[in-house]
């Protein structure tokens, strides 16, 4: 890699964090997966999570690497635990244990604010996978109750949008007939312990399984003149409302419409095979930016208008070890090196308006030594086999020049390159659930 281009996109970054973040009050979420091999180590990322204005955070393990970096910086964090632990986890004594370790050890530095058991679970049709999912979200809960933590840190599951047999028009929206045996305990679960319902949706699958029917105007957030659903008559203009209001749908089938839905992944690839039809540079950069946007603008769902989206895009880096088709390999909104995927077109200069001269000093070590090897999980088994050793040079920065002035092009340059949300001041807020 080019030590330099690193160097100099730190540089700016730093800069443009040191600016800016203190200022702005974002409820952008973000996906840290880590299937790489040559990532930066997280002491390195943490300038990135903030130059795209996140304040929250994904895992899908509960990496100590990561927990530790990340203490003091206010920035909240989701864990995860692999579906491979699920089994264990209906043992309350081990449940308890990796609570204490996986959670309990890094609080109150760190902000924990949520642990996702497993990941997508219902959609592998593995019946003793699903049947050991709620005792081990139970389990779980348990145990932060027995540690008196379960006020602070809410136990949930991330879905796959495929839970849904029906997802349109959103007023139809309900879930598969043989998994509402399982999901209506879970559901409950959730309305008990006043956790959110999370679900991964991707406009881009149902774009590329039916690219000639689909409108890409729809699924990018670009202008276009959107459906109107015949029974509610609210008017759609980008897809993923309409898939979260389907979701909303199908939870008030059963009853649960109290029930918030937060979106724990979305995303779109920069790049794919050949016959993965809209993963494109220009695509990605579109919806990403639009999202953005929209999450900026404190935009409810047409069923939630008055509910803030609550999205963790996907993902944070490009990760080179994830098999499947090349899409899985380029959802990131930043290469390895730290360097901007694309730039999400986002026109920060007109909110230039702060006047910062400190200076900063950090070192940069990347890739990351792969010390730990961190649990796997149902979003990818493979990783703890396939991950390796790999160590290189240490730079140092230091002195980031933070002068306003001095930098004002460079700025102008890397914040419409790295697509802030420096107009995001939505504070994040949990309003209370819309009722029906
Ligand atoms: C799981 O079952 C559903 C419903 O029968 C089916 O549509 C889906 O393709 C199955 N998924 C897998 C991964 O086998
Ligand atoms: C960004 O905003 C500034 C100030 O409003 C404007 O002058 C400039 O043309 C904009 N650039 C782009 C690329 O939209
Ligand atoms: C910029 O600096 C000046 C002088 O220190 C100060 O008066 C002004 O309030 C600052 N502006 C902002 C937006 O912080």
């Amino acid at each position: 890699m080019e030590h330099s281009r690193f160097y100099c996109y730190v540089s700016v970054i730093l800069f443009i964090s040191g600016l800016f973040f203190p200022v702005m009050v974002g409820s952008i979420g973000i996906n840290y997966g880590q299937i790489a091999n040559n990532l930066p180590t997280p002491d390195n990322v943490i300038p990135l999570v903030k130059s795209i204005g996140a304040t929250k955070v994904k895992l899908y393990d509960a990496d100590p690497r990561v927990l530790k970096a990340f203490a003091n910086t206010g920035v909240e964090f989701i864990v995860g635990l692999g579906n491979e632990y699920l089994s264990k986890m209906r043992d309350p004594d081990k449940a308890q244990v990796w609570v204490k370790a996986n959670v309990q050890a890094y609080l109150p530095a760190t902000k924990i604010t949520c642990i996702t058991i497993g990941n997508e679970v219902l959609s592998f049709n593995d019946t003793s996978l699903t049947d050991n999912l709620l005792p081990a979200m139970q389990g779980i809960h348990t145990a932060l109750v027995n540690l008196g933590l379960d006020k602070q840190v809410s136990v949930t599951t991330a879905h796959s949008l495929a839970v849904l047999e029906v997802s349109y028009p959103p007023s139809a929206g309900s879930f598969r007939k043989d998994l509402v045996g399982c999901i209506t305990p879970i559901l409950n679960f959730h309305a008990k312990t006043n956790s959110p319902f999370l679900i991964n949706a991707y406009p881009f699958f149902a774009f590329k399984s039916n690219p000639k029917q689909v409108s890409l105007d729809f699924v990018l957030f670009q202008p276009n003149q959107g459906v109107v659903d015949p029974k509610s008559n609210f008017h759609y203009d980008n897809m993923l409302f309409a898939q979260i209001d389907a979701v909303y749908s199908a939870l008030a089938s059963l009853g649960y419409s109290k029930v918030p839905v937060h979106i724990s992944e979305t995303g779109w690839p920069s790049k794919g095979d050949e016959d993965e039809v809209g993963a494109t540079l220009e695509n990605a950069k579109k919806y990403n930016g639009n999202l953005f946007k929209t999450i900026c603008q404190r935009k409810g769902t047409p069923m939630r208008p008055n509910t803030d989206l609550n999205i963790y895009v996907f993902a944070l880096f490009n990760e080179n070890m994830k098999p499947g088709p090349t899409s899985e390999r380029n959802y990131g909104l930043f290469k390895p090196d730290g360097s901007p995927a694309y730039s999400l077109g986002i026109n920060g200069t007109s909110l230039i308006s702060t006047n910062s001269t400190a200076t900063a000093t950090t070192t940069i070590t990347t890739p990351a030594p792969q010390s730990q090897q961190s649990s796997s999980t149902g979003y990818l088994s493979i990783s703890v086999a396939v991950k390796h050793q790999e160590s290189t040079p240490v730079i140092a920065v230091s002195h980031v020049d933070r002068n306003q002035k001095a930098c004002r092009v460079c700025l102008s340059f890397v914040i419409q390159s790295l697509g802030k949300s420096l107009g995001c001041n939505a504070k994040r807020q949990e309003k209370t659930a819309a009722t029906d």
